[in-house]
């Protein structure tokens, strides 16, 4: 949900020091206003602890022995890590990863209270150690059927197609869960043009792989159904609906929906395939459901 203050209030962190990263914050995060005037605040980049200065940040490393994120490592592809990390079992690390996320989120709130929500935090290994690039938040329980409270990318890893790794992981979750699943809204313009991108690609990779009948109009259909695409995908109907409809795949017939294959579609799938590089291997994916 909205949080006004969080809409009203300017931004108060000039500079944050991650790791080998320097970012300049996008929006308000309520860090303890001593750190507000500083020139930069220095990130410890695997607890997330938050100093004042390089001089206490470097005394902080002498003592901080963790090399990765806290919580379950559930995920490992060649050097691409995804971490699960109780909010409540880890709350010094939900808090710290919530303030630093919140500098890049300008509508959503801030959950001061992290208990209710587990966050799946992806990495990448070096010989120094796993270096965090984003990371999604997720409630335990969700009334809503949301598989995403919150999703970003840090600023130096973003356009690189790490969002869509992101993405791609919170239906493998929901896939194992055999549930469909939908980001909280709102979405922001990065998070939904991120959304749709992936939402086309997987649904036209499922029309395509499928059989489909030829009309004899000059048209392909299909043997899939909305339904059948929400549960081979996780993604929520609407969802479906609105991205098939977006790609002008959704029409009405002689008083029905139907979905239709075009030409342009098999194009736009070629193209596709040729620009995602790196995909989640549900294989390994080392995961099951809590009870
Ligand atoms: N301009 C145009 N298109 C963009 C941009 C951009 N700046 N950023 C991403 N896209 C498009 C890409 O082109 C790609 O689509 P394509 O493959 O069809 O070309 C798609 O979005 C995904 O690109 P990725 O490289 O995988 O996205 P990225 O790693 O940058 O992560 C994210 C996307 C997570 C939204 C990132 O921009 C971010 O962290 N933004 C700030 C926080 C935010 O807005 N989060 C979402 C809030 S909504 C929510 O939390 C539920
Ligand atoms: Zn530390």
């Amino acid at each position: 949900g909205h949080s006004e203050d969080a809409l009203t209030r300017i931004r108060n962190i000039e500079m944050v020091e991650l790791g080998r990263f320097r970012m300049v914050p996008w929006y308000f995060s309520p860090y303890p206003v001593e750190l507000t005037r500083l020139p930069a605040i220095y990130l410890c980049e695997f607890c997330l602890k938050f100093l004042k200065s390089a001089t206490c940040l470097r005394r902080h490393l002498e003592k901080c022995r963790i090399k990765h994120p806290p919580g379950n490592e559930i995920y490992r592809n060649d050097n691409l890590s995804f971490f699960e990390v109780d909010g409540r079992r880890n709350k010094f690390y939900a808090q710290n990863l919530c303030l630093l996320a919140k500098l890049f989120l300008d509508h959503k709130t801030l959950y001061y209270d992290t208990d209710p929500f587990l966050f799946y935090v992806m990495a990448e290994k070096d010989d120094r150690g796993f270096h965090i690039v984003g990371y999604f938040s997720k409630e335990k329980e969700s009334a809503d059927e949301y598989n995403v409270a919150c999703i970003l990318v840090l600023p130096p890893y973003q356009k690189k197609g790490y969002g869509r790794l992101l993405i791609e992981f919170s239906y493998e979750l929901s896939k194992r869960e055999g549930k469909t699943g939908s980001p909280e809204k709102p979405l922001s313009d990065l998070g939904l043009l991120s959304y749709r991108s992936f939402w086309s690609a997987t649904i036209i990779e499922k029309l395509i792989e499928y059989k489909t009948t030829w009309q004899g109009n000059g048209q392909e259909r299909p043997m899939l159904s909305v339904v059948d695409l929400s549960t081979m995908t996780s993604i929520r109907k609407e969802d479906v609906i609105s991205t098939l409809q977006q790609l002008n795949l959704y029409k009405y017939y002689h008083g029905q929906y139907v979905i239709v294959i075009t030409d342009e579609i098999k194009h736009v799938y070629e193209k596709m395939q040729r620009k995602i590089k790196v995909r989640i291997d549900p294989r390994r994916l080392q995961w099951t459901p809590r009870d």
